[in-house]
């Protein structure tokens, strides 16, 4: 017998809000093995002729990411992007203060174009705010944008795009609120020079959507000042307001760990709400988005990181190598995100290869998945279309950090397009497995297609080259649709998707 019973409510009519496509972008920065050995190995046998791997290539076309954030994160705020561009041999080497690596620039801003059209995806730009300001923010639109007969647009054709790339979203900074930000900024000072950014950016090309710092974290004491302040600035250029967080285990508290979706959730309520007040503030008809364009699961690398030696290309760092239980909590990540769809629009996993990320590589060898590839590629695939407002109950428990935390996490997209309602399940329960029912009778006819699980015995196991599929999702049979009820055993500690056809 189950001890945990949860229920749901999914009925057509409740309907929260279309998932937005970026919600499931990603990033790529200038970091560690992101680049240098990630994406780009010109020596790799599966190297294109750009030197791109199509073996990772491929593994990110499976996730099927429509945006990618480039170049940063913290190495934007030291960026020159005209260092990355022209003739590959006449481009300097130059110090990333950020990483304290060396960035010898064979990869720029043209060939990350080229690379996401590859892999399928947009490109999401960011441009300096930290050592640079509003003129080179403006020069660098002009570069990407414009047609053609100015300064800088004819230099991107002379480097051989005669199209411009027509880069939709560009982000006017990164994390400038924290002290280890290159260039690191008060609120008013950031404020001042991201609604002065924008105002030239947009100048140049009034199609382009902006995305504002908020804070670099919910702990950052300057939060939730910080947002009121950039917003009071920022309000009526910018389409965005950022967010990013990062979430471990470091006392290993699986309960408190499992349950960091709340403090994702608190958050994001947060940043709602002080958008929000701006908007009553300025009597603003429009309504702020979010672009959640940094979150996962970082922590497993930062001892390694400090041993690490400063000023080489591509050093290892941040690549933390997942277990099943980062997996199980990127999976109520994932459903957070989803439950808040009507507000947030973007959101990029962060990152993509190598540098805390769902795919790793070894330079000149093996690519493979770690285990929170999989719950991404499902959310990925068969997240999109309409999330519902569903009313979950779940018996609950508490932890260290947080109290009334639902056994069964829980969210319904339907997709009327492919005629689909996926519900995303995780059970947190440690010793059993729950007992999920979930009253579609709205939903007249509809059949259970496939039960998807991730679940594992060994919560700390992970993939790795010589066992790449240590933990893989397989299929459960038994979950059905009677009378219009759901029944499905979601077996304790997993990560669930079940997909009806309605
Ligand atoms: O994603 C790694 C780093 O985390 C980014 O460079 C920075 O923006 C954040 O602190």
């Amino acid at each position: 017998m189950a001890k945990t019973i949860a229920r749901m409510t999914i009925d057509p009519q409740y309907q929260l809000a279309d998932v937005d496509s970026r919600l499931f972008g990603s990033f790529i920065e200038h970091l560690g093995r992101a680049v240098y050995g990630g994406i780009y190995d010109p020596g790799h046998p599966s190297a294109d002729e750009l030197g791109f791997r199509r073996d990772v290539l491929a593994l990110v076309r499976d996730l099927q990411v429509p945006i990618v954030r480039y170049p940063g994160g913290n190495f934007v705020s030291g960026y020159r992007w005209e260092d990355g561009v022209g003739p590959i041999e006449s481009r300097p080497a130059q110090l990333d203060l950020a990483w304290r690596s060396l960035e010898p620039n064979r990869i720029g801003l043209n060939e990350f174009v080229e690379w996401s059209k590859r892999a399928g995806a947009e490109v999401m730009m960011a441009v300096n705010l930290g050592t640079r300001g509003i003129e080179e923010a403006k020069q660098m639109v002009e570069y990407c944008n414009h047609p053609g007969g100015s300064y800088w647009s004819d230099l991107r054709r002379s480097h051989g795009h005669v199209d411009a790339h027509r880069i939709k979203v560009w982000c006017l900074g990164n994390e400038m609120d924290g002290p280890w930000q290159i260039g690191h900024k008060t609120a008013d000072e950031y404020g001042r020079t991201a609604v002065e950014a924008a105002k030239l950016m947009k100048w140049v090309d009034p199609t382009i959507e902006l995305v504002a710092c908020g804070s670099s974290n919910s702990q950052m004491p300057t939060f939730p000042e910080w947002e009121r302040i950039v917003l009071e600035h920022t309000y009526d250029h910018v389409e965005y307001i950022s967010m990013h967080s990062y979430y471990g285990n470091r006392h290993n508290d699986l309960p408190s760990y499992l349950a960091q979706s709340l403090d994702m959730d608190h958050f994001i309520r947060s940043v709602i709400a002080a958008c929000d007040y701006v908007k009553a503030k300025k009597r603003s008809r429009k309504t702020m988005s979010i672009s959640f364009d940094e979150w996962n699961v970082w922590f497993h690398s930062n001892d390694a990181d400090k041993q690490v030696e400063p000023w080489q290309v591509g050093p290892p760092l941040l690549e933390d190598v997942y277990t099943f239980e980062d997996a199980l909590v990127v999976g109520c990540l994932l459903i957070t995100l989803l439950r808040h769809a009507d507000r947030v629009k973007i959101a990029c996993l962060a990152q993509l290869v190598n540098v805390i990320a769902p795919i790793m590589t070894e330079n000149g060898g093996a690519s493979w998945k770690q285990t929170i590839y999989y719950p991404f590629l499902h959310a990925s695939r068969y997240g999109r279309g309409t999330v519902m407002h569903t009313a979950l109950q779940s018996p609950k428990y508490d932890c260290k950090e947080f109290t009334d935390v639902p056994y069964v996490e829980s969210v319904a997209v339907w997709n009327q397009e492919a005629g689909e309602l996926t519900i995303f399940a995780v059970n947190r329960d440690q010793h059993e497995h729950a007992l999920f029912e979930c009253n579609v009778r709205g939903f007249a006819g509809a059949s259970v297609i496939e039960h998807t699980v991730l679940a594992h015995p060994d919560l700390k196991v992970v993939n790795t080259k010589e066992h790449p599929e240590e933990v893989a999702p397989t299929q459960l049979q038994g979950a059905a649709v009677d009378a219009g009820v759901l029944s499905v055993q979601l077996p304790k500690l997993s990560w669930n998707v079940i997909r009806l056809r309605v």
